[in-house]
């Protein structure tokens, strides 16, 4: 059965796609997991980070069942690593989920892929409503950029208290410090409080990732941030 790893925040511009993208290819590589990366934010930028021209507009059939996500689901240049492209057809997916009155389609969607799978890594849009409800009915375990910042904090615990409320306290959420620069106090005193976190460093070789297309470790190795991605897919291996 496939594990679900939700790559998630309330806010937008956090680092979200660029760790989706980083822990798919650690879970394909250093750990020779069956990989499928499915993005499902209206953006794609999972998908283009991956080389995916994008633009098929046909994503959001998968979720009115018109297509199967295993006949939309493409190969990348990485062995074991798969995608289920995003694009702008998702603009509107929350809110045609509410109107359609399916609150486990994307887990119902998701079962149908759980035994060619090891690890399913969702890049989600920002945002709480309809549509990370069910997100957060589908994942295993979430994993939260979080810029180290009182305001992005405040973010997490309000991410937090809704799924104690709302969720049973389910599924487990692993934040990760995401743009983390070192040089800003605020950041360090950030850091501080919470030593365990994972700490992913701001830097430029990470937005270069756009230019190569490819996941950071595929060009960047040894850099601080490509080793910090693998720390990170460690922990989330370490969770149930
Ligand atoms: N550690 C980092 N260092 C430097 N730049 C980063 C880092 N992480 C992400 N970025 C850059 O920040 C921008 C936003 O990143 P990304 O698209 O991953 O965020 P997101 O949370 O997925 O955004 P959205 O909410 O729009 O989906 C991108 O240009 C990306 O290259
Ligand atoms: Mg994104």
């Amino acid at each position: 059965m496939a594990k679900i790893i939700a790559v998630y925040s309330m806010k937008g511009g956090v680092g979200k796609s660029t760790v989706a993208v980083n822990l798919a290819w650690n879970a394909a590589g250093a750990s020779a997991r069956r990989t499928l990366l499915w993005d499902i934010d209206a953006q794609g930028a999972a998908s283009f980070l991956f080389g995916h021209d994008g633009s098929t507009g046909k994503a959001s059939r998968i979720f009115a069942r018109e297509v199967t996500p295993a006949s939309m689901i493409e190969k990348t240049a990485f062995a074991r690593l798969d995608l289920l492209a995003g694009d702008l057809s998702l603009r509107q997916l929350g809110e045609s989920l509410a109107e359609a009155d399916k609150p486990k389609r994307l887990r119902k969607l998701l079962q149908t892929l759980a035994a060619d799978y090891d690890r399913v890594i969702l890049d989600c849009p920002p945002g709480l409503g309809e549509l990370s409800d069910q997100l957060f009915r589908a994942a295993d375990l979430i994993v939260a950029p979080v810029l180290p910042t009182p305001l992005a904090l405040r973010a997490l615990d309000q991410v937090r208290d809704h799924l104690a409320r709302h969720h049973a306290g389910k599924p487990v959420l692993l934040p990760v410090f995401s743009m983390v620069d070192r040089r800003k106090t605020l950041h360090r005193e950030t850091l501080a409080a919470h030593p365990s976190w994972i700490a992913i460093p701001q830097a430029s070789v990470v937005e270069r990732m756009a230019v190569e297309r490819a996941p950071l470790g595929a060009f960047a190795p040894r850099s601080p941030a490509a080793r910090a991605f693998g720390e990170l897919w460690t922990r989330v291996e370490a969770n149930p």
